[in-house]
């Protein structure tokens, strides 16, 4: 797809396809080889103890906007959902209602986390039927669902764990999300001259699966969603001397969605990535990454609604081989320690990033903020002061 052709830009609202090439490191492809070609991350959606107030958490916090809304007022009995938007970012927020909602069932196995990472597709018929060829499980056939603003077609396929990728076709629809939900607007009103949003687009959703699972779900997303390889990262890259781990990137054809998929790798103490699928009670999605332009604005405003962050071991922005790799960036290091935001650098150009503590009561799923500077990485050379900060963590909590 080229820059001058809009129907990626048509459904991100008002950030460009320019701006997301820049925020998210898109890349071009030919989409007529595309088996399964894929036009968006479409949403993501959790189930949570609270959505009323985890609801409010996004919007306090992050920065986003309630934009619809479906629960026991419109017809929904179970549970509610609550829709928002930041950019292109779209989450759902489910919280069951009823003793009998499937999503408690689901809450007391995993905690707070994504359930489905939907994908907007041109043409769900045709990713199914490639899905189903190719060995997937398909949860729910193709279908039409309608309401005043108009029909979506969608599907469901089964990921890892209890994950699920949704497929929509929202070509037809007018509405503000789904069949059955109503546009809304939350209550809470930003402060006089607070920004507009905070972030603009999810870069990536990262996955944890079982000790030797990895390579079964690169294959998986390679030969179902003919999704390609990118950078691959294993053993001492990503090992200290207690834990370590296993990753791989795969990615659609022009890399708007990107999926790290994490297995834990043998070490002399409990990884994080063990830790997590204790907790979480079996696979599921790690870590969501949200794209910035002003990652110091970001972090600032993050931090002064409460959110708290890993700490980048201090060491870290003193050593003189970093230093040299990093180069220049945008800004002072001084400004980037103060906030411990970190830089890496590859041969295309620099990122800079920082990760969050779990926002949930169990140590499962967290967030990062990245702003690109040409880099398509992930922040390989990152990864051994992020896991000593995530181990000290771990260490607090008896889990290490
Ligand atoms: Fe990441």
């Amino acid at each position: 797809m080229t820059a001058t052709e809009t129907p990626l830009e048509a459904q991100l609202d008002d950030v460009s396809f320019d701006q997301m090439k820049r925020l998210c490191g898109l890349v071009e492809y030919d989409e007529s080889k595309d088996p399964f070609p894929v036009k968006s991350l479409d949403a993501l959606t959790f189930v949570v103890g609270n959505a009323t107030q985890t609801a409010l958490h996004y919007q306090v916090a992050f920065g986003m906007e309630v934009i619809a809304y479906s629960g026991p007022e419109n017809g929904t009995r179970d549970h509610k959902a609550f829709v928002l938007k930041s950019g292109s970012a779209r989450f759902v927020i489910k919280g069951g209602v009823t003793k009998d909602s499937p999503l408690l069932d689901h809450h007391r196995r995993h905690g707070d986390g994504v359930v489905d990472i939907s994908l907007e597709v041109t043409d769900v018929d045709k990713c199914v039927e490639h899905a189903r060829s190719q060995g997937a499980t398909v949860l729910v056939e193709p279908h039409d669902v309608s309401d005043d603003f108009g029909t979506i077609r969608t599907a469901a396929i089964a990921a890892y764990g209890e994950t699920i990728h949704s497929l929509v076709d929202r070509s037809r629809y007018e509405g503000p999300y789904l069949p059955g939900y109503l546009p809304q607007k939350g209550s809470y009103r930003k402060p006089e001259g607070a920004p507009k949003r905070i972030f603009q687009a999810v870069d990536h959703v990262v996955s944890n699966v079982e000790l030797g699972k990895m390579d079964d779900w690169v294959s998986w997303y390679n030969r179902v969603m003919g999704f390609v390889n990118m950078a691959e990262f294993v053993g001492d890259d990503i090992a200290t001397d207690y834990s370590a781990l296993m990753s791989k990137v795969v990615a659609n054809g022009n890399h708007r969605v990107k999926f790290p998929l994490n297995e834990p790798a043998l070490a002399k103490k409990k990884s994080q990535i063990d830790e997590y699928l204790e907790f979480y009670d079996g696979p599921g999605v790690q870590h969501i990454a949200l794209a910035t332009n002003d990652i110091l604005a970001t972090v600032d405003a993050l931090r002064t609604a409460g959110v708290e962050f890993l700490d980048a071991p201090a060491s870290y922005y003193e050593d003189a081989e970093l230093r040299a790799r990093i180069g220049d960036v945008r800004v002072p290091i001084e400004e980037l320690q103060k906030r411990h935001v970190l830089v890496d650098r590859d041969e295309d150009g620099y990122l800079l990033q920082i990760f969050f503590k779990p926002l949930g009561d169990r140590p499962t799923v967290f967030y990062e903020l990245i702003e690109r500077h040409g880099s398509l990485g992930f922040g390989k050379g990152n990864f051994k002061a992020l896991f000593e900060a995530i181990e000290a963590e771990q260490h607090r909590r008896g889990n290490l």
